[in-house]
């Protein structure tokens, strides 16, 4: 975390925090004097975070920006929104249907009493842009201390990154302070004249030279490539997001409380496998019930006529029997938990279990 809290007297004054999620960098950047805020490419674990330094500084978050359509991680920028009625800002080319204001290159971004210049500088991906805002450049993925942004991702283009670089940004002042959105070493900060001395990417300035070194580049695609551009492009949720949304519909039973009731004359309980069938077969949860989670909807009726009964729901490992037990409350299916852990736990634990069909 780099905080930094400057006056000077031309510029008016800024709250600037950097938040670091791995090798993603965030900002929070706040007029001191109006309380309004910008967070620039916020990530989705770290929503908190930027809430509560908001809090700390007296900042209301106005607008959220992403630089660009994020390929590594997932944006929080529809979430925020949606929580504090925030502005999502990005590039006008951004497919994203959750953006509120399009900008493009050379309009002004105005927070409080600061101005946010948009730069657009395509190449990392189409919808880039590079933030001038006083005596730094928040640089997104097009320029990093010591490397750029790649070009092979969707969108990627290195002859449009390298044009970008050489007549965009390198003409800037060279003391400007460059803060990117990635950083894979530990640094805060460089400045551009610094870059351009000491940057190992930006010593081929010929443009065929530069291409052919990024072309070259044999990078590993990031881990989570098809389900952060389908969240980020689209709005839609993430798989974690989703069993998040629906632990929070559903209370748990644990596995000790579980096996006490088995082993109690009235358990109180109604146990449901949600497995594929093969998985329950080969073993299960004595007297547990079987109903596969594709299933789910279309055999509930006949299979749970008492909307009343106390079903405890698990699957393999606890996140697929919270999705279901969600589902059985939003049919009205009131007492409806998920056990919390799996089969997998059970098993390990030394809990008894059964093969074959129980449920006849
Ligand atoms: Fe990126």
């Amino acid at each position: 975390m780099n905080s930094l809290k400057e006056k000077t007297s031309q510029t008016a004054p800024m709250i600037f925090e950097q938040i670091h999620n791995g090798p993603c960098l965030s900002y929070l950047i706040g007029c001191e004097e109006t309380g309004s805020a910008v967070v620039i490419d916020p990530e989705i674990h770290k929503i908190e975070r930027y809430l509560a330094l908001a809090t700390r500084h007296g900042l209301n978050i106005q607008y959220t920006l992403d630089t660009h359509t994020h390929a590594d991680h997932f944006s929080a920028s529809q979430e925020i929104a949606e929580q504090l009625n925030a502005a999502v800002i990005m590039h006008r080319s951004s497919v994203a249907p959750f953006v509120d204001i399009r900008v493009d290159d050379g309009e002004t971004i105005i927070v409080g009493k600061l101005r946010l210049v948009v730069m657009h500088t395509p190449g990392h991906t189409w919808d880039s842009i590079c933030l001038r805002l006083e005596d730094r450049l928040l640089t997104g993925d097009t320029l990093l201390i010591g490397g750029t942004g790649r070009t092979d991702l969707p969108t990627g283009d290195p002859e449009e990154l390298h044009d970008s670089l050489f007549n965009k940004i390198l003409k800037l002042d060279p003391a400007l302070l460059v803060y990117p959105a990635h950083d894979y070493r530990g640094n805060h900060y460089s400045t551009l004249g610094h870059e351009i001395a000491n940057n190992p990417r930006l010593q081929k300035k010929e443009r065929a030279e530069f291409v052919e070194q990024m072309r070259a580049l044999d990078l590993d695609m990031p881990r989570h490539l098809t389900e952060a551009l389908r969240t980020n492009r689209s709005g839609g949720k993430t798989v974690s997001q989703l069993i998040n949304d629906a632990s929070k519909k559903v209370s748990f039973m644990s596995m000790e409380e579980v096996n006490r009731r088995l082993n109690s004359r009235a358990s109180g309980i109604r146990l449901l496998d949600v497995r594929e069938r093969e998985a329950y077969l080969a073993g299960h949860i004595p007297g547990a019930l079987h109903i596969a989670r594709g299933q789910l909807e279309l055999r509930v009726n006949s299979a749970l006529p008492d909307p009343t009964e106390r079903i405890v729901v698990y699957c393999d490992y606890g996140k697929i029997s919270t999705l279901a037990a969600a589902t059985l409350r939003d049919l009205g299916y009131t007492r409806a938990i998920a056990m919390d852990g799996g089969f997998s736990a059970w098993q390990e634990a030394g809990y008894p279990q059964e093969e074959g069909d129980a449920s006849g």
